[in-house]
């Protein structure tokens, strides 16, 4: 189940959403889009990733047509990663980039934070959920101690995607991943 949750700056809860239409509203004000996507076809687990492109081939070719997308890909991480401590540790901390972060979850979760204005909106993301994060929105994302997803990314430019941390540190003062998903 999809969850918005949004905070002041002091890390005090505003306001929570479930509904996936709320959400939805609720970030476009701020320029995020928020969908929930069908696959066109079954999915198994094992599926490629050619296969998982071709599920979703209409929705990407709308997100292509309307963002101008260049290249996608599809990303996988699951809990016995060596390197999941670092990347946890990396995407944790708020960061900017110049292109947009656009995800869509095919399977698995993660949780996004977003600091775009005095607020700061934390949205759990679960299978079925895509979001795109605006160019050059500050924000943040922590995938868990044990992350497992799978992704489909999509990129207007392969340079766009150079993180710049802004080193507020304001993502101490917010809940992690376990606290949010239980
Ligand atoms: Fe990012």
């Amino acid at each position: 189940m999809s969850l918005l949750r949004i905070y002041d700056e002091k890390g005090r809860l505003l306001k929570e959403l479930t509904d996936p239409e709320e959400i939805a509203k609720e970030l476009e004000k701020l320029g995020v889009l928020f969908e929930r996507w069908q696959a066109n076809r079954p999915l198994s687990k094992d599926a490629t990733d050619e296969e998982v492109i071709k599920a979703y081939e209409d929705e990407i070719k709308r997100l292509i047509e309307r963002y101008g997308f260049k290249s996608y890909d599809v990303v996988s991480l699951t809990p016995d990663h060596p390197k999941k401590k670092e990347l946890r540790e990396k995407f944790i901390k708020e960061h900017t980039h110049s292109d947009f972060e656009v995800r869509y979850f095919v399977e698995g979760d993660g949780v996004f934070y977003l600091h775009p204005d005095d607020k700061v909106y934390v949205l759990h993301c679960t299978a079925g959920d895509l979001i795109s994060v605006p160019p050059n929105t500050k924000h943040w994302f922590d995938m868990g101690e044990n992350p497992s997803f799978r992704c489909i990314r999509l990129f207007t430019t392969p340079e766009g995607w150079k993180a710049e941390f802004t080193g507020s540190g304001i993502e101490e003062r917010f809940p992690k991943y376990e606290e949010i998903v239980r």
